[in-house]
């Protein structure tokens, strides 16, 4: 079987993150973050009232025989892993993203996009407001996923990124404001 044939079909299964996900979450920051989230953040976050974590979960349908061998798994065994994940807080009527990460081996696959557009979806059926993240001024790619969904910039903190990085550098704020119609239902299901 050909290495292509073996990604494909691409699945991802689309989860809550729990306490359970902190060691991949950490492995997914330290791969994302030029100052990467330790495990006791991660884990303090998902633990924090208001919490709103999702997790996206590769599970090739396909898996290579030789492949799985080869890295000393079991054979033919399809096991999911953590490629993608979002964290978010919500306060009252107001919400934060706090952390996103594709793995990248799988991004520009629109698992950004999927994450955040699922994650502010369930924030609008919630009826929350405004939602407000912080993103370096260099960082292009979220920087364009962000605007593409909606989030303008409505301040900055100057020099606010400094850890890891020989010089500091700027951190926008962006805010997008709830999609509902007045007077629908609440959804407590963030
Ligand atoms: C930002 C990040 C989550 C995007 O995830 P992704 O799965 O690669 O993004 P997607 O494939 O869903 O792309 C969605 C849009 O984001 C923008 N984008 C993503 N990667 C980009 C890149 N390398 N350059 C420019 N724009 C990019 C594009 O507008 C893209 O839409 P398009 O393909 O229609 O042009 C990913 O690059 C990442 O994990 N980066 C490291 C961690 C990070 O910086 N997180 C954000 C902290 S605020």
């Amino acid at each position: 079987m050909s290495e292509s044939k073996r990604h494909e079909p691409t699945a991802f299964e689309f989860r809550a993150a729990s306490l359970f996900d902190v060691p991949a979450l950490a492995e997914l920051a330290a791969a994302s973050f030029k100052v990467p989230w330790s495990g006791e953040m991660i884990a303090s976050s998902l633990a924090a009232k208001g919490s709103a974590g999702l997790c996206a979960i590769y599970k090739p349908s396909v898996v290579e025989e030789t492949a799985t061998k080869s890295h000393g798994g079991q054979a033919g065994s399809v096991t999911g892993a953590l490629k993608g994940a979002l964290i978010g807080r919500v306060m009252a009527d107001e919400a934060e993203i706090l952390f996103l990460a594709v793995a990248p081996e799988f991004r520009r696959r629109n698992l950004g996009r999927e994450l955040l557009q699922r994650q502010l979806s369930r924030f609008d059926a919630a009826q929350i407001g405004k939602v407000y993240l912080e993103v370096a001024q260099s960082n292009e790619a979220a920087r364009r996923l962000y605007q593409q969904n909606g989030f303008e910039t409505v301040g900055v903190r100057p020099n606010y990124y400094s850890a890891g990085r020989d010089v500091p550098e700027n951190a926008l704020i962006m805010m997008r404001r709830g999609r509902f119609a007045t007077g629908s239902e609440r959804s407590s299901d963030i």
